[in-house]
């Protein structure tokens, strides 16, 4: 067995009084396409910003690679190749797909500062246009993105994680608010850039459709605990998985 990518253990956050993770542990193994799903309020957004530490958990670890990656800017974790897209749209209206997608790009380089000294895209242009390319996205390379579709934008917004030149990216409902095709689109991609390109994904999705046909293994979070995890098969026939969906 190889190393894990990503490994978990007993990450627990509170809000209060209340616990929204409660103790999590799991491990993500290198290219696979993980489906972390799980009733509305069951701690998954918060898990993620505990991974990435946009919050810190109040216990447990994260490891990267076999390297602890607590308390590590979302800069440095780029640098290990790990991008994220949140559970809202990041991208800028205002600013054109292209520049959206290397502004994403420099902010995981950490080179912000950089625009100001004479290299206005950090040499990113390049690589931001291949993955415009790669979602499909190339004759929309100019425009606003506060003009495209909502759907054309969750697909700039998951181009925007890929910048990171990632190892793993965790997507947060990239399938929210899509509609059929544009599902279909981002689906299909997603799994053509695990095939070329080995990266491993986690993916949070209330679609189940998606999530059952997008993902080989799948983790199943109810109040801030994992209750069930096995193939997407496995899951769909979950008593245990049924029950907490039927708000048991
Ligand atoms: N920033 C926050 N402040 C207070 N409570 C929060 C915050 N973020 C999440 N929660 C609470 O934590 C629980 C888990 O939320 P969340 O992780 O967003 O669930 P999910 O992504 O699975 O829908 C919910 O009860 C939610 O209300
Ligand atoms: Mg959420």
């Amino acid at each position: 067995m190889t190393e894990p990518v990503l490994s978990i253990r007993n990450i627990e956050k509170s809000f209060g009084g209340i616990k929204a993770v409660g103790g999590v542990s799991f491990d993500v193994h290198d290219g696979e396409i993980l489906g972390l799903i799980g009733p509305n309020g069951s701690g998954k957004s918060t898990l993620f910003n505990c991974i990435l530490g946009q919050l810190t958990p109040d216990a447990g670890e994260v490891e990267v690679n076999g390297q602890k990656i607590s308390g590590k800017r979302a800069s440095e974790l780029n640098k290990l190749g790990v991008g994220r897209t949140f559970q809202q749209l990041s991208v800028f209206p205002q600013m054109t797909v292209l520049d959206n997608i290397i502004l994403a790009g420099q902010e995981h380089q950490g080179t912000m500062l950089s625009r100001l000294f004479g290299k206005p895209d950090a040499g990113l242009t390049g690589e931001a246009e291949k993955l415009i390319a790669f979602f499909r996205l190339s004759h929309l390379r100019d425009t606003l993105a506060g003009s495209l579709s909502y759907g054309q934008q969750k697909l700039v917004d998951a181009a925007m994680a890929f910048m990171a030149g990632p190892r793993l990216v965790l997507l947060d409902e990239p399938a929210g608010g899509v509609n059929l095709t544009m599902l279909a689109n981002l689906k299909e991609r997603l799994v053509a850039y695990n095939a070329e390109h080995g990266t491993t994904f986690v993916v949070i999705e209330h679609n189940m459709e998606f999530v059952m046909s997008l993902c080989t293994r799948i983790i199943v979070l109810a109040e801030g605990r994992v209750i069930a995890e096995g193939t997407p098969d496995e899951i769909r026939s979950n008593q245990t998985v049924i029950d907490a969906y039927l708000g048991g």
